[in-house]
């Protein structure tokens, strides 16, 4: 990670813990916040679960007040409310009982099981960046494409890319690759390095050098405690998405001290 941009370390809570789980969770994560006072200002950190858990989060973010940790959600439809059986709106994210800072989109899972294409990804994240919800915009390269070559894996993550942008200028991006994701084979740093660095490239092509150089590129597919500093002592790696490791207070919290 560089100078000047805050690393921020953030919780896909994915189809796991209701309402009353969340709660027990981040009180777990403020006790091993309380004890980590030095982590202050130095890296951002979020959490997203379910939808349906996400105003006990906020309440328990709340009351009492340890840490500024932030919330997500994981996933929203871009309409504006209307009749989308099943949907969660952006003005339902923005409500002031939920007040969401981030937004994921475009995670691999939605990709794959839900069909979700480049396009809807792009309509999704426009339309977050629209209501001051910041998107963190997922892209990775598959089993297949890495089996080609590394160069091939490279080019197909910058081409998913930017149809996922559409033209928005982000300020997060999440690279994971699909193959690492649950299945505790992260990539190397270096691999994921090198990945990041392409990406920070082909924003400086689409949105010039300054715009660039302020992007936060997460690392996501298996961050562990044990692998997270090697992450985070890469250049162009500015945190991480956390998927199994952000249900255990503990490794979640030690993930966020090696990005310190
Ligand atoms: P994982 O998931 O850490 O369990 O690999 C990451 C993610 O899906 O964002």
């Amino acid at each position: 990670m560089s100078e000047g941009r805050m690393p921020l370390v953030a919780g896909n809570w994915k189809m796991y813990l209701g309402p009353r789980d969340t709660r027990d969770l981040i009180t777990d994560m403020k006790f091993e916040l309380s004890r980590e006072k030095g982590l202050d200002g130095k890296v951002e950190i979020a959490i997203c679960p379910s939808f349906v858990s996400l105003e006990a989060a906020r309440d328990e973010i709340y009351h009492p007040r340890y840490y500024r940790i932030k919330l997500g959600a994981q996933n929203v439809y871009y309409e504006e409310p209307g009749a989308y059986t099943g949907e969660t709106s952006i003005d339902m994210l923005a409500d002031d009982t939920i007040d969401c800072d981030f937004c994921i989109v475009g995670h691999s899972e939605r990709r794959q099981i839900f069909g979700e294409t480049d396009s809807l990804v792009a309509a999704k994240a426009l339309a977050l960046h629209q209501a001051g919800i910041n998107p963190i915009v997922c892209v990775g390269d598959s089993a297949d494409d890495r089996d080609v070559n590394d160069n091939y894996a490279i080019s197909a993550v910058l081409d998913q890319l930017e149809l996922s942008l559409d033209g928005l200028t982000p300020k997060v991006i999440a690279y994971e690759p699909v193959w690492a994701i649950g299945t505790g084979k992260a990539a190397t740093p270096k691999q994921a390095e090198q990945m990041c660095y392409a990406i920070r490239g082909k924003l400086e092509t689409l949105y010039g050098k300054k715009t660039a150089e302020v992007v936060r590129i997460l690392y996501g597919g298996s961050v562990n405690p044990g692998n997270a500093l090697d992450f985070a002592s890469q250049p162009n790696i500015d945190g991480a998405l956390v998927g199994g490791s952000a249900l255990d207070a503990k490794k979640f919290i030690d993930i966020v001290k090696a990005f310190a």
